[in-house]
C-alpha cells in the first residue's frame, strides 16, 4: 500500500496537489479539514463542536480527529492506499497513525511537505477567502492564527518523519504542475 502523509502550513496546495495525486496514483483522500467541514454541513453534534474552533483558527482535539481517521480507515478496507492531507498535525495524532495503521499491518511510505513562505501563504488564502466560503480564510487574524497553530504545534510533526527517515520537502511556490512533477518524483521512490 501507498500511503502519504502530505504536509505544510495552511495553504501550502495540500489540497490542490491531493487532487492530482489520487488520480495518478489511485488512492483514497483524506482530509480531516474537508471531513470537519461536511460533520459542519451535516448539523452533526461533532461538527457543532469543531465549528467553534475552526472558524477561530485553532486545532480541533486530537480525540476527534483520530477517531474520525480510524471509521475512514475501516470504511476504505482494500483501498490501494490513502493520502493524509491535514492529518497528522500533532505529534500524538502521527503516533495514534502508526499504530492505527501497523494494526492493519500496514505503514506511512513518506511524508511530503510543501514549502511556501508566510507572505505567499497569507495572499493565496485571502484570495480564496473570497469564493470559498470558508469563516476561516476571511480574516488576517484568524489567518495568522491558523499559521501560529502551525508552527507551535503542527512543524514539529515534520521532526516525527525525519527520525523515521520518511520525510521529503518540495518547493511549494510555482506552478501547480510543475510541483505535481516534483512530489511524484519523489512518490515513485517509495
Ligand atoms: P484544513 O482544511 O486542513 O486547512 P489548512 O491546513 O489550513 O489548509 P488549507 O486547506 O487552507 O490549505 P492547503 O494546504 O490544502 O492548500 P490548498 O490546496 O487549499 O483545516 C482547517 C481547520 O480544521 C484547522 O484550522 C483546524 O481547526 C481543523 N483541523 C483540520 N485537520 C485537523 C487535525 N488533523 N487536527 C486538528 N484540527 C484539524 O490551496 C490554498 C489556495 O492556494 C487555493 O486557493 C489554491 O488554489 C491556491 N494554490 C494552490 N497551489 C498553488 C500554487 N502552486 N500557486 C498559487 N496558488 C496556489
Amino acid at each position: 500500500m501507498l500511503n502519504l502523509v502530505l504536509f505544510g502550513p495552511p495553504g501550502a496546495g495540500k489540497g490542490t496537489q491531493s487532487q492530482n495525486l489520487i488520480e495518478k496514483y489511485n488512492l483514497v483522500h483524506l482530509s480531516t479539514g474537508d471531513i470537519l467541514r461536511g460533520e459542519i454541513s451535516n448539523g452533526t453534534a461533532l461538527g457543532l463542536e469543531a465549528k467553534k474552533l475552526m472558524d477561530e483558527g485553532v486545532l480541533v482535539p486530537d480525540e476527534v480527529v483520530i477517531g474520525m481517521i480510524s471509521n475512514k480507515l475501516d470504511a476504505n478496507k482494500g483501498a490501494n492506499g490513502f493520502i493524509f492531507d491535514g492529518f497528522p498535525r500533532t505529534v500524538a495524532q502521527a503516533e495514534a497513525l502508526d499504530n492505527l495503521l501497523s494494526s492493519k499491518g500496514e505503514a506511512i511510505s513518506g511524508m511530503i511537505a510543501l514549502e511556501v513562505e508566510p507572505v505567499e501563504l497569507e495572499k493565496r488564502l485571502l484570495l480564496r477567502g473570497k469564493d470559498s466560503g470558508r469563516p476561516d480564510d476571511q480574516n488576517p487574524e484568524i489567518i495568522k492564527k491558523r499559521v501560529e497553530e502551525y508552527n507551535s504545534k503542527t512543524a514539529q510533526v515534520a521532526s516525527y518523519y525525519k527520525e523515521q527517515g520518511k520525510f521529503t520537502s518540495v518547493n511549494g511556490i510555482g506552478t501547480i504542475e510543475d510541483i505535481f512533477t516534483n512530489i511524484s518524483k519523489v512518490v515513485d521512490t517509495y
